[in-house]
């Protein structure tokens, strides 16, 4: 008996696919580069900011109702987390709608399998202790990018009066009374994040709260809204410092999410660099109030106009583009999740140019695959040098991390021949229909399975 299990682990060890021939399916996107983006491209309801609004949603037993709700891997994910606590959830990828009616609430876990898939997951601590007073929610994993802390999370649920105590890889909280009492808390740094878990707990808190450094960013801002709809008392709306009195309870809403500022902006990039000079290339569906003025006026210095007409943005590429240098901040600063796109701007500009990341420890796991197609780029600290003007050749290229798989689509967008960019699960999570878009508007990008352990022909 032992033999015949040694004699397959033997052959399994000289060559693993000679005895496990099982394939490791998944799917690419192979674009061809050089072909000019024109028309329109329509941009899709927030991912960020659905994920705090669907939190939202279990703090009531009353039904909700959110509009704009993007079709995203992400957005599916966490609609099975919050089933698992027994809430009705019923998402319409075609409407674009998502009905929560959490009034069966009877299970206050989240489990490591569902939240080591996306981050956000962990705004399942605020919601529960807020709804239930209890928690057991799993630790999130990291990212491509390195370690995310959790530990201002945890700090807010303390200072809300939570007892919490960590068990396996799980947070495991309660409120004695069986009801946060609210508590006063200051965030350093800001995190968005951790606002929006501290609001989840504060808002049917017994007292008042006060946040200090909440985070502004607009999907914390529309996560507001759609609160104080709800019934929730907020004052400082947009500001840094929120005053919350607690309720005893929220009720239903219908609520309309934002779109996505972080899918306009890659749009916006993407015709500044793929767009036919002084053609215009139009967006629609968009709030370009949501990028901030440090984004817009970094676009614009690189010599592109654009025009806003209410949801339209429209841009108009120059002949050349002129490399601008950009450090990210927290909003209204230039946003991280745009840094890995902005640096294919850079290698597309005439000249010299730095991108400074500020928010995360290294957020550059993408240079390595674009120096790979030709881009003169170099991680100096938390800071990447790009050089201008490379040619970039069109090669196979690996996607870590979500901004950074949709960088590597911009630079086959404007690569020599044809570019294919692996694990596009990452991409999956955060742009819907992206190849359906770009198609429409010139690109030639189609989808594609592939063995990721075939060997190489
Ligand atoms: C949100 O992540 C976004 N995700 C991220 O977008 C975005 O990059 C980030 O905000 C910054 O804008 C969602 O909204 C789902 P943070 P979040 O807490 O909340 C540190 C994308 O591509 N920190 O604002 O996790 C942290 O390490 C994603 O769509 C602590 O130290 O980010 C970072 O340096 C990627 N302790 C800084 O704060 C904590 O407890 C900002 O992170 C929490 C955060």
């Amino acid at each position: 008996m032992t033999l015949q299990i040694r004699i397959p682990y033997l052959a399994a060890r000289i060559h693993p696919r000679t005895y496990y021939p099982h394939r490791h399916v998944m799917d690419k996107l192979v674009i061809r580069g050089g072909h000019p983006l024109q028309g329109t491209l329509p941009v899709s309801g927030s991912k960020n900011t659905a994920l705090a609004l669907m939190s939202a949603a279990l703090l009531t037993p009353e039904p909700v109702l959110l509009r704009h709700i993007p079709d995203l891997k992400d957005i599916r994910t966490f609609c099975r987390v919050m089933e698992r606590t027994g809430a009705d959830v019923t998402f319409d990828p075609v409407a674009h709608t998502l009905r929560v009616d959490a009034g069966p609430l009877s299970r206050t876990e989240a489990p490591y399998e569902l939240v080591k898939r996306m981050r956000a997951s962990f705004y399942m601590l605020g919601a529960l202790l807020g709804r239930s007073g209890e928690a057991r929610v799993s630790l999130p994993g990291g990212c491509a990018w390195g370690p995310r802390p959790v530990d201002l999370h945890i700090q807010g649920m303390k200072a809300l009066g939570a007892d919490i105590s960590l068990e396996k890889g799980y947070v495991v909280a309660h409120a004695p009374k069986g009801r946060l009492t609210g508590g006063d808390f200051t965030l350093s740094p800001s995190s968005v994040g951790a606002t929006i878990n501290f609001l989840l707990g504060a808002v049917t808190a017994s007292g008042r709260s006060r946040l200090h450094g909440a985070a502004t960013e607009p999907d914390v801002v529309e996560f507001c809204h759609m609160l104080t709809a709800m019934g929730a008392r907020i004052d400082g709306l947009g500001s840094r410092t929120l005053l919350i009195t607690g309720v005893d309870a929220l009720g239903g809403v219908s609520f309309d999410n934002c779109p996505d500022r972080i899918e306009l902006g890659t749009f916006m990039i993407a015709a500044a660099i793929a767009g036919l000079p002084e053609q215009p290339v139009t967006l629609t569906h968009a709030r370009p109030e949501h990028l901030g003025r440090v984004f817009m006026q970094a676009f614009e210095q690189t010599g592109c106009k654009v025009r806003v007409d209410g949801s339209t943005v429209e841009v108009v590429p120059p002949r050349v583009l002129t490399p601008v240098s950009i450090a990210t901040n927290v909003y209204p600063g230039f946003p991280t999740d745009l840094q890995a796109q902005w640096t294919i701007l850079l290698a597309c500009a005439d000249g010299n140019a730095k991108v400074l990341e500020t928010i995360y420890h290294d957020r550059f796991k993408h240079i390595p695959e674009l120096r790979r197609m030709g881009i003169n780029a170099v991680v100096v600290g938390n800071e990447v040098v790009v050089e201008g003007g490379n040619p970039m050749e069109g090669t196979a290229v690996m996607s870590t991390d979500l901004r950074a798989s949709v960088s590597l689509v911009l630079a086959g967008m404007v690569a020599r021949g044809e570019t294919h960019v692996l694990r596009i699960y990452h991409l999956d999570r955060g742009y819907e229909r992206l190849e359906q878009k770009l198609s429409a508007a010139g690109i030639d990008v189609r989808r594609e399975p592939y063995d990721e352990w075939a060997d190489p022909a």
